[in-house]
């Protein structure tokens, strides 16, 4: 697949590694100037470009900026864009780092705030793994204790090519649903950063509370901003406790 990658970040430097490793032909863009991309080039054939290249011609787009920085496309960004070509949306919203957005502190789902402002369809996925995580804990389709990562969008047949691409990194998936229910995926749900296998994810997806999302996302940031970020399978763990009565119930 042709494939460009908007933020080559944690999340988004993860996947371009997997997806050309995969074989995929891809594309980046940084906020800070492609020069800071050679290594990455160096490293995984990758071709550094603009943003507005790396929008062109492409089947599958992937956004992994903060979410503030959304805010900061062009609006005509994707003007140009196939209605084929499939756009990720890997984006969380922690206020500590973004302020505060209205529409999302009102309750609105992310990612359909991430897709009003792109004014186009978005997937939701790889928002719920910690980069450390999308790193170093990908395994063979079939191993028993694979991570399965939720996809949620409107798109059926989006959801079924985002899917081969959560393969190809490393991961099961599973199909949570539409855009309007993808808050049970955002932090703060029992599915977030807590490295479920496909069977614990399809047990765990119905039991996020709306409700108590943003107290429970504070709870973990507090947990990441006091511990130690390369021990983060402790803070999985941290995760999972917090939703042990809900899993239970
Ligand atoms: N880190 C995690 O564990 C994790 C897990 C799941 C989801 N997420 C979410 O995924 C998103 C990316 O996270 P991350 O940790 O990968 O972030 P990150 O490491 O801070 O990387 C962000 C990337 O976005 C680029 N960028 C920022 N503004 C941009 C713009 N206007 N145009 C083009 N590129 C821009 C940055 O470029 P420069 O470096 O040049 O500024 C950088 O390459 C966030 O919304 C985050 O909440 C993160």
């Amino acid at each position: 697949m042709k494939i460009g990658i908007i933020g080559a970040g944690q999340i988004g430097g993860t996947l371009i590694r997997q997806y050309t490793r995969a074989g995929h032909n891809v594309k980046m863009t940084n906020s800070s100037g492609i020069e800071k991309l050679q290594s990455l080039v160096s490293e995984t054939g990758a071709v550094a470009t603009t943003l507005n290249e790396v929008v062109n011609d492409v089947d599958v787009i992937v956004v992994s900026i903060p979410m503030i920085a959304i805010l900061d496309l062009p609006r005509n960004l994707f003007k140009n864009i196939s209605t084929n070509t499939v756009i990720i949306d890997t984006c969380n919203y922690y206020p500590i780092r973004d302020g505060k957005i209205k529409d999302l502190e009102a309750g609105m789902p992310e990612s359909i705030w991430v897709s009003n402002q792109l004014q186009q369809p978005v997937i939701k996925v790889y928002n719920s793994i910690f980069s450390g995580s999308l790193v170093s804990s990908d395994l063979p389709k079939g191993t028993a204790s694979r991570i399965a990562l939720p996809i949620s969008g409107d798109d059926k047949q989006a959801k079924e090519l985002v899917s081969t691409l959560v393969n190809d990194s490393g991961f099961d998936s599973l199909d949570c649903g539409s855009l309007q229910d993808s808050w049970r995926q955002q932090p703060g749900s029992p599915v977030y950063c807590t490295d479920l296998t496909l069977s614990q994810l399809k047990k765990s997806i119905g039991k996020a509370r709306k409700e108590l999302l943003a107290e429970r996302r504070e709870l973990g940031l507090k947990y990441i901003l006091t511990h130690d970020p390369e021990q983060w399978r402790d803070n999985v763990e941290y995760n999972r406790k917090i939703y042990e009565s809900d899993l239970d119930s």
